[in-house]
């Protein structure tokens, strides 16, 4: 399949480039670089031992996108282009919904105008808000917390009534847990700008002696050691789960929605002690209150995800432990945010 990559330079967009040509599609990669930095596209040719197509284009950008498929047949969208920072989106909401339903919006009128029939959209497990029951099974109850989720939530929605609006459009609507991890090679991962808000960068950070020691966010949560608990995948899974999905969507023409996680709940401390055992390293910490916003257990019913796509997580929490060190050590001062230098871009 001949694929458009939007988003494509970012942390989740280069592995699934990374995995999609090592199965035999051609990529080709559309990045504002907003939030990534072009030079990550080299490193992609360089794992996959091909050229990679790149533009450095706005999603927004309706007559760019048109002009760009019309130009070449793809077979279908795989649309990561996103903020996706849920502090700042509670200070910008406005950005947010412009740039992220905005660009939805552009992009589907561009798919529509060239004939694309496929996606494949990045959702979150942010749609469930503060569920009900873990594991969280795709009916569960749907609530938004944050701006942030409130995009990921309209544009499923605005998907799924492009799809029921036209029979021959079909789109797979993923919903990813907590993505951690790099390539194995130590050449591609996930590069914060500035304090990261996540819990496994910052662990990386406060390993590699960049930061003091990492704040955990509530010790009395009710659950199994009163820190709170994530269902943590593998970037690698979750990249390959875009192959199964494009090639689900290719041959039955269905759309689906289904959560991407291992389905295994994991805290805090847990997560800590994984990392400091398996990278060999002093990981300081203190208990500090709870963080806004924040729900004691959040993890998978993947089921669906196994039932429809045959995909299932295969890596182990100490697997993405020493992936994401490997990567802190090896490839994030060598691969730093855009300075001007646009090499791989066209
Ligand atoms: P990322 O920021 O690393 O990647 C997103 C990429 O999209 C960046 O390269 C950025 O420059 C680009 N981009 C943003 N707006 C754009 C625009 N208007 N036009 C063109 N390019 C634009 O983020 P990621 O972690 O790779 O996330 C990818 C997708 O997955 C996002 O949609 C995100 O909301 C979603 N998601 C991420 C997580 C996570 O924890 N990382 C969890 C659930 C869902
Ligand atoms: C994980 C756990 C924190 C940092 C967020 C978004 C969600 C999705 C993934 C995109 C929690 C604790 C964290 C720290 C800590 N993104 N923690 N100290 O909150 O599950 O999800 O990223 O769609 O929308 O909300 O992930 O990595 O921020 O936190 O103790 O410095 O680590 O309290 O229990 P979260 P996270």
């Amino acid at each position: 399949m001949n694929i458009l990559l939007c988003g494509g330079a970012g942390y989740i967009g280069s592995h699934a480039a990374v995995v999609l040509a090592g199965r035999g599609h051609q990529v080709v990669i559309v990045d504002n670089h907003c939030n990534s930095s072009p030079d990550v596209v080299l490193r992609v040719q360089q794992l996959t031992g091909t050229r990679i197509e790149s533009h450095c284009l706005d999603v927004r950008d309706g007559g760019a996108l048109t002009a760009l498929m019309s130009a070449q047949r793809f077979d279908a969208v795989v649309h990561f282009a996103a903020l996706k920072a849920v502090g700042e989106s509670c200070e910008q909401p406005l950005a947010y919904f412009d740039n992220n339903i905005s660009g939805t919006i552009t992009l589907l009128q561009a798919m529509r105008a060239c004939g694309v029939r496929h996606l494949v959209f990045s959702s979150s497990a942010t749609v469930y808000g503060d569920p009900e029951l873990v594991p969280i099974p795709e009916t569960a109850r749907l609530q938004v917390t944050n701006p942030y989720g409130r995009t990921k939530l309209v544009m499923e929605q605005l998907i799924e009534d492009v799809c029921r609006a036209d029979p021959g459009f079909s789109a797979a609507n993923l919903r990813y847990f907590n993505p951690v991890g790099a390539h194995p090679s130590g050449l591609i991962g996930e590069s914060p700008s500035g304090v990261p808000n996540n819990l496994m960068p910052y662990v990386c950070q406060v390993a590699a002696g960049q930061r003091d020691h990492l704040r955990i966010f509530g010790g009395d949560w009710p659950t199994v050691d009163g820190t709170g608990v994530r269902d943590y995948l593998h970037v690698m899974d979750l990249a390959e789960a875009h192959a199964d999905a494009l090639e689900y969507l290719a041959s039955t023409q269905q759309s689906l929605t289904v959560n991407l996680g291992t389905g295994q709940g994991v805290s805090v401390r847990q997560l800590v002690e994984t990392f400091a055992r398996e990278n060999d390293c002093a990981l300081p910490y203190e208990i500090v209150g709870r963080r806004a916003g924040d729900v004691a257990e959040v993890y998978a019913d993947p089921a669906l995800a196994r039932r429809l796509l045959g995909w299932e997580a295969k890596r182990d929490l100490a697997t993405m432990c020493r992936d994401a060190w490997r990567w802190q050590r090896q490839g994030q001062g060598v691969c730093d945010m855009p300075d001007g230098s646009d090499e791989a871009a066209t």
